[in-house]
């Protein structure tokens, strides 16, 4: 029964939704990287690199997440970390991912702009006919940085705007506020990018109704800490706002003590809007095929609440309604012949 499940996960069609793509940097890739490009690292080994792994909160991870940033230098790097990236997700049954990438980590290294964005969509665009995938960019500001400073990376990707479809904002979240970042969201809505923002991953529920209210996000990215205002919840089931849930990462950074706390079934059985993705798997110990399983073992979730699931994430991704229903059609179809029993 447990492997049927695990099979279900990885069989059916998904799309990743909230995946960093500097956080897939797999510690063998590093070390390659590092040795093309003769930067020094702060480990010994690949071994060395993952016991290195243990974060007590968010910001104890973004530190060794932004150090490893370090060996991306060239096109060809980016290129390659995004080749791998899709390689793994495809084989884990993603058909769609929309992704992150963080300019500012990159560009604040003298790296040009335009050095990250060609090398990530070249792969993007080459994973498109070779591995059955598809794929939309998401720049997103960092919010320990200023709203000015975002500002300026937005103008920088404004010639590449037909290789983006959204904005985010990520890093350091309790101390900046979605407001914060009020006019660079107001700029990008105008130039036709569609808004996301992470919200109440260590952040408050105000910090969710701000980025809807102010920044006028279309998914929330975590959001799990919306269990903790009732008429919030209500609000985002009542207008299905897309939440972006990664359980694993949750784990990973302590915002749960184990997955077997995690409210994910909760959110599911009040009607949000929820969907299972990896955010920075290299670091956290799994890919979309894990976070699916590893979550259905600990939760106890049925063949029923992984399918809700895979078909949320088609009803929350920026896809035309054909598109999505073709997915959706292809779940039905997968989860029809699974051997487990579907109850949804
Ligand atoms: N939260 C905030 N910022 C991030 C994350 C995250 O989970 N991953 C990469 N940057
Ligand atoms: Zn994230």
């Amino acid at each position: 029964m447990a492997s049927d499940l695990v099979r279900l996960a990885r069989e059916l069609p998904k799309a990743e939704l909230h995946l960093h793509i500097e956080g897939t940097l797999e510690p063998e890739l590093m070390f390659q990287l590092a040795r093309r490009n003769g930067v020094k690292l702060p480990y010994e080994s690949v071994d060395e690199v993952r016991r290195a792994y243990v974060f007590s909160n968010l910001q104890s991870f973004l530190d060794i997440y932004y150090a490893g940033c370090g060996v991306l230098l060239r096109e060809q790097d980016f290129y390659d970390l995004t080749w791998a990236y899709l390689e793994r997700a495809s084989a884990d049954g993603v058909r769609h991912a929309e992704i992150f990438f963080d300019p500012q980590t990159h560009t604040d290294r003298g790296v040009a702009f335009e050095t990250v964005i060609t090398g990530i969509h070249r792969a993007v665009h080459d994973a498109r006919d070779r591995l059955n995938i598809t794929s939309g960019l998401i720049l997103c500001f960092l919010r320990h940085l200023s709203g000015d400073a975002a500002m300026h990376t937005l103008s920088e990707a404004l010639p590449y705007a037909e290789w983006l479809i959204g904005v985010g904002l990520d890093s350091s979240e309790v101390g900046n506020p979605p407001r914060k970042f009020r006019d660079v969201y107001a700029r990008a809505r105008d130039v036709g990018l569609l808004p996301v923002a992470h919200a109440g991953e260590e952040g408050p529920p105000e910090y969710i109704s701000d980025a809807l209210d102010v920044l006028q996000v279309k998914r929330i990215d975590h959001g799990v800490r919306c269990l903790e205002d009732a008429r919030l919840v209500g609000r985002l089931v009542e207008e299905q706002v897309p939440l972006t849930v990664c359980p694993l990462s949750n784990v990973k950074l302590r915002v749960f003590p184990d997955l077997k706390q995690h409210n994910l079934k909760r959110m599911l059985d009040r009607g949000l809007l929820v969907t299972v993705n990896s955010d920075d798997p290299a670091y956290f110990g799994g890919y979309v095929g894990e976070n699916f399983s590893q979550t259905a073992q600990a939760l106890m979730l049925n063949a029923g609440d992984l399918t809700r699931l895979a078909r949320n994430s088609f009803q929350a991704a920026f896809l035309p309604q054909d598109q999505k229903q073709k997915y959706l059609h292809e779940i039905t179809s997968v989860a029809g012949q699974s051997s487990v029993k579907t109850i949804s």
